[in-house]
């Protein structure tokens, strides 16, 4: 073992001395610059050869390490859980499962220059307002919501060619979203808002038979004098290619990712989390709708 840390301590010498050889002749030539031309010119040109392939280098890695993600997902929220942890009057809370965003995993506001216009996504306004509507301010016409999703995360999903522009990327997240259905297959498989609660593990299963993909559901914490944690998000997972798969990672089988913190395009500021398993409160509307 210490030989090995050894070895290689001793390599990273060589490369460093290696290095510094190479350095001090850089500073003579901008020192002095009294080398003959051609010398002068060649080591110019490697120098700024060098720089450049530096610059590269540094840039490719700074993307790859930051902003590259693996998949997309596709968010759902139960407003009626959005509207109880927030502790917001809403209004009218939509009484179905609404979109809160099409969000590449580890990848989070990769483009800051380019700025939301609601004009690009005109011709589905109408869509939006139902489907992905902002469901704690629910003013008319506010557009902010999707502004910010668009800022944080649509422009990372756009590295794709299918979601290159705002009109394709919500444009497909309205595709995905009623591709899924997922407010009709709950139902059709009696899942349904109630007083009496549900296991996580039924809901889970039962949406991995549906779907042939592993979900990833979120819940509120249980507040102060409430018995079991309540169901908030419905997550499905999407490859590059907009293919369902398994939110959880290859090699993991059943494990949520744990990319719940950090990693995880965090749930707009919400404190849901993972579902722990057993008993899920699915609330109907009129419960928090005050
Ligand atoms: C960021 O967005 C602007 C506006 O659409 C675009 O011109 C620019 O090329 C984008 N930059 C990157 C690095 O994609
Ligand atoms: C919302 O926008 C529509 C269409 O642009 C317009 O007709 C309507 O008056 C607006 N409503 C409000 C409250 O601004
Ligand atoms: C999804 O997860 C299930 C259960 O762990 C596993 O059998 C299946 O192979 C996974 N599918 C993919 C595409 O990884």
């Amino acid at each position: 073992m210490s030989v090995f840390r050894d070895s290689r301590a001793g390599a990273g010498q060589r490369a460093s001395r290696a290095w510094e050889a190479s350095v001090p002749r850089l500073v003579v030539l901008t020192d002095r610059g009294a080398m003959k031309p051609a010398a002068a010119g060649h080591v110019l040109l490697c120098c700024l050869c060098l720089a450049f392939a530096y610059l590269c280098c540094a840039h490719r890695l700074w993307r790859s390490g930051d902003q590259e993600w693996q998949k997309l997902i596709m968010v759902h929220h139960w407003p009626a859980t959005v509207c109880k942890e927030v502790e917001n009057d809403c209004r009218n809370p939509p009484d179905y499962w609404t979109i809160h965003g099409l969000w590449p995993d580890k990848a989070e506001e990769c483009n800051r220059s380019w700025h939301f216009h609601l004009e690009e996504i005109k011709d589905l306004l109408q869509d939006m307002k139902i489907y992905w509507p902002d469901v704690i301010h629910s003013s008319a016409n506010r557009s902010s919501f999707w502004k910010h999703e668009w800022q944080k995360h649509g422009t990372c999903a756009a590295q794709l060619d299918a979601l290159n522009s705002q009109k394709k990327y919500f444009g497909k997240g309205l595709d995905l979203y009623k591709g899924l259905a997922l407010n009709s297959m709950l139902q059709k498989l009696g899942i349904i808002p109630s007083g009496n609660y549900y296991q996580i593990a039924d809901i889970k299963d039962a949406l991995a038979g549906l779907y042939g993909v592993i979900p990833k559901i979120q819940c509120l914490l249980p507040k102060q004098g409430e018995e079991v944690q309540t169901i908030g998000q419905i997550e499905l997972c999407f490859t590059k290619d907009l293919q369902l798969r398994n939110c959880t990672e290859p090699g993991k089988p059943g494990k949520p990712v744990a990319v719940g913190q950090g990693a995880q395009p965090a749930g707009a500021a919400m404190n849901l989390q993972v579902c722990e398993d057993g008993p899920v409160f699915y609330p109907p509307p009129q419960e928090t709708n005050r």
